[in-house]
């Protein structure tokens, strides 16, 4: 059958309100043009993350019921626990708010000035978080996974010989190696189980404890069941187990893969190690059996786990960016190829090639997108990334826009929606204009700057 249909039937449903193009107009005047400045009640058709954005089953709903508060010794943490190392066999599962936090507390004890991590690529709070506590974080992705043209079926993959040079280089200075699953940084491409192992054997050869971002592990999973020889008869669970055993570490956020609309955790099979993490759990997060959630968040993940290695969603879910990826390619627009897990990425800097990447042809390109369709989407390009730490300004490595797709959501008729959006914009988009900064904060500036169009 070639209609793509959701797995799920709808028991609870969200009005999205309807503005007209002239509203949105005034909308986004009023916002500076900055898309964080919107109300989410003005947006049609939401696409800033897949971050914590996905509606809930009615077994997680049912589950939150069962959440029990207690400070310490919570059977939802006990079941919380269970259903993490049913997929990932780690020892210590230490549960924080959301992804971030499992990351500050590793790095407040691997990281620290001189230190020197690599990972495929960086996400920004992994990357701030290590930055933050004086080391320096490494980008070794493959030369493919920087083409946004490429086909290569895993792009997220570590380049092994460049971490092995890296390792030599480094040596001592290197406290782990990361590898992020799928690479979201470099357009939610996957990593293949051949380079988890490899990178696995690379940081043991050098005695380095091995950690994996997880954030969107059970997308990962259905790549290589997918794509790699020899992996499409087995089970997204068995995968899933594979690519963890190999590691010595994790961070999650349970907001991607964990279905949860919070939460993630930090798991290590460090003994030291854990301990060293608990303490500062209990310093920032709270106690080791609730870290910064409610008992019934951590039902929600706990479900949610069993729920996401689910293959109808998964085949639902990929398929969903594949159609909008191929449709937008047969409107000539450029995109990131193939098409990435969790979100489809048009490569704006090509297709607004009129526009200097100083004018932020992704930030013209969002703001059209919202101004023509209430689509809410996200500039990862030189808003987000080209402010230098010594206040020069470069353009950033790609002027991309991201459409983050949030789980179980959106329907297909959204995805036709989202394609017709882009249809009309093909006709338009010499007309479009770039932008200037008229305001912007010391750090972190796409959060919160102000714009002006140019004329
Ligand atoms: N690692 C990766 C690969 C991520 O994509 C994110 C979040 C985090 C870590 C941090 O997790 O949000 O729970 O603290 N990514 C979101 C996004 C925000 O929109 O891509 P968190």
């Amino acid at each position: 059958m070639r209609t793509i249909i959701e797995p799920f039937r709808i028991k609870s449903v969200e009005t999205i309100r309807m503005t007209t193009r002239e509203q949105r107009r005034e909308l986004l005047t009023a916002a500076h043009y900055n898309l964080f400045g919107l109300q989410s009640k003005d947006v049609l058709i939401d696409l800033l993350t897949d971050s914590g954005t996905g509606a809930m089953s009615s077994e997680q709903w049912a589950a939150m019921m069962r959440g029990d508060e207690s400070y310490a010794g919570s059977p939802s943490f006990a079941r919380f626990t269970a259903a993490v190392q049913d997929l990932m066999p780690f020892e210590h599962i230490i549960p924080t708010h959301q992804g971030r936090a499992a990351e500050a507390i590793l790095f407040s004890i691997l990281g620290g000035a001189g230190r020197n991590i690599p990972n495929n690529t960086h996400f920004d709070t992994t990357r701030g978080n290590i930055e933050s506590s004086g080391a320096r974080a490494f980008d070794l992705v493959i030369e493919e996974g920087k083409d946004p043209a490429s086909l290569h079926p895993f792009k997220g993959n570590m380049d092994l010989t460049r971490l092995e040079a890296f390792m030599v280089e480094h040596g001592d200075t290197v406290p782990c190696v990361m590898i992020t699953l799928t690479n979201n940084a470099g357009g939610g491409q996957p990593v293949s189980l051949e380079n988890i192992r490899a990178v696995a054997l690379i940081a043991r050869a050098h005695g380095k404890p091995f950690i994996i971002d997880g954030c969107r592990f059970a997308e990962n999973a259905w790549f290589i069941k997918q794509r790699e020889p020899g992996q499409g008869d087995r089970s997204i669970k068995d995968i899933v187990r594979d690519c963890f055993s190999c590691a010595d570490g994790m961070t999650m956020s349970a907001k991607k893969d964990g279905f949860a609309n919070i939460g993630g955790w930090l798991a290590l099979n460090d003994g030291e190690l854990a301990a060293l993490a608990r303490a500062k759990l209990i310093q920032t997060e709270g106690f080791p059996t609730y870290g910064g959630l409610a008992g019934r968040d951590l039902e929600a993940i706990a479900q949610g786990l069993v729920e996401i290695v689910d293959e109808d969603y998964l085949r639902y879910r990929i398929r969903t960016n594949e159609y909008i990826v191929e449709r937008l390619d047969a409107l000539g627009i450029p995109v990131v190829k193939p098409a990435g897990g969790h979100a489809v990425f048009i490569d704006a800097r090509r297709w607004l090639s009129h526009i200097d990447p100083l004018q932020y042809p992704g930030q013209a390109l969002a703001c059209a997108l919202y101004e023509v369709g209430g689509i809410r989407s996200c500039e990862i390009g030189t808003v987000m990334f080209g402010r230098q730490p010594d206040g020069s300004e470069v353009p950033a490595m790609m002027d991309l826009v991201r459409l983050a797709m949030p789980r179980r959501t959106y329907t297909q008729s959204h995805a036709d929606y989202i394609v017709e959006v882009f249809e009309e914009l093909v006709a338009q988009k010499d007309a479009l204009r770039g932008y200037r900064i008229s305001w912007e904060p010391k750090m972190m500036r796409h959060f919160s700057c102000h714009f002006e169009p140019l004329d």
